[in-house]
């Protein structure tokens, strides 16, 4: 029996564990080993999505917590080495992007346990990104890479990984929307917070580049209130998001405003049901990007660059400026829906694939 560690760290994460999580707990020749790192604690970030994503609870809790980069970075490294150490997995797999995702990279890597990497391949270009750092390093260590879409195979061919460690799973988070899709469906979270039946759009933002600074801040939160104008607005506002607006004193003028509501971080189910029913959002997520494009839904980017560009080639998605957003949501509130469609292995069959690929590398 095979045992395979599991990273989950922050929220973006658990979209991606959950549906790998119920394919490996399914299969007879191995053992899922559930890791949460601490990195993302609060109820709303991380708990709720256990329990939308029907996660159990993890065998192993590191409660590593907030921190600057180095310190969560070998914070995790710390407590994962001694558990990794201790209890010898045969394979580890990190998910995504996040400082939990290189950290524990990093420490199979040296314990020379085999590493696979899921959502391996996406480049920004843009190396201001701490993600982006994030991804170039553990894709460079890991053994295993699984990518979403080819552009990842590409970049991973150019930096010299060779091609034997490189399988196009496609995008797993699309199996997790898949398979709540009937929770999603049936959730009631656009209608209490009665948008129902409007025109609404839905905001998320927490890169550092859009939120650390007041001015660029406060000049998104002004034409956010334009952007109220044509459409209400719903705003789950991540916690360092609501630490900045408190910190620059933007959240009062956003609250004011009524047709803009700010409210908590929403678990998974409630927010993939406002989004469902959303006529665009506004964000500056990476899988939002991606949930869009699959839900054929507008989605506007407040980035300069993004690692999921088949999301702007095929899906519905475009980068854009603050100053250019009450345009564009003209644009989209009056024009039809931009042509996309859905990338290939965009279908919910990820997880029987990576699977398979592990499952190959167990027994080759
Ligand atoms: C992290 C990831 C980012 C991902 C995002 C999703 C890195 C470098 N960044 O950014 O890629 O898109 O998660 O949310 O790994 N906080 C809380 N409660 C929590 C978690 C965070 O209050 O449960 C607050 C803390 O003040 C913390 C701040 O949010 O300092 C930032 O959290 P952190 O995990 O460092 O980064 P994120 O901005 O969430």
């Amino acid at each position: 029996m095979k045992k395979i560690h599991l990273i989950a760290a922050a929220r973006p994460n658990f979209m991606k564990i959950a549906p790998l999580y119920h394919a490996l707990n399914d299969a007879a020749w191995c053992h899922p080993v559930l890791i949460h790192t601490g990195q993302h604690y609060d109820a709303n970030m991380s708990a709720a999505f256990f329990a939308d994503l029907k996660l159990p609870q993890p065998d192993y809790h590191l409660e590593v917590g907030s921190g600057s980069h180095a310190e969560q970075t070998a914070g995790v490294m710390v407590a994962y080495e001694k558990i990794a150490l201790a209890d010898q997995p045969d394979w580890i797999v990190v998910v995504g992007d996040v400082n939990s995702t290189v950290a524990c990279a990093m420490v199979g890597a040296k314990c020379w346990i085999p590493v696979a990497h899921l959502e391996a391949g996406l480049r920004s270009g843009d190396r201001r990104m701490p993600e982006e750092i994030n991804r170039i390093l553990t894709d460079s260590i890991a053994d295993l890479l699984w990518t979403p879409s080819m552009d990842g195979n590409q970049h991973l061919l150019r930096e010299g990984v060779e091609a034997e460690k490189i399988d196009l799973v496609g995008n797993i988070m699309i199996d997790s929307l898949l398979m709540r899709s009937a929770e999603i469906e049936a959730d009631t979270t656009a209608q209490q917070l009665a948008v129902a039946d409007s025109e609404y759009a839905v905001v998320t933002l927490h890169r550092p580049s859009n939120v650390d600074q007041h001015a660029v801040l406060a000049n998104i939160c002004e034409q956010l209130i334009e952007v109220s104008k044509q459409c209400q607005i719903v705003f789950p506002v991540h916690p360092r998001t609501r630490k900045k607006l408190h910190e620059f004193e933007l959240m009062a003028r956003l609250s004011a405003t009524d047709r803009i509501q700010c409210v908590q971080p929403l678990g998974y189910i409630q927010f993939m049901n406002l989004v469902t029913q959303a006529q665009l959002i506004i964000t500056d997520s990476g899988g939002i990007q991606e949930e869009t494009t699959y839900l054929g839904i507008a989605c506007l980017t407040l980035r300069d660059n993004t690692e999921r560009p088949i999301t702007i080639t095929q899906g519905t998605n475009q980068l854009i400026r603050a100053d250019q957003l009450y345009q564009r949501v003209t644009d989209v509130l009056s024009a039809p829906a931009k042509a996309s469609s859905v990338p290939e292995l965009w279908d919910g069959k990820t997880a029987m694939r990576v699977l398979a690929s592990l499952h190959q590398r167990c027994f080759p």
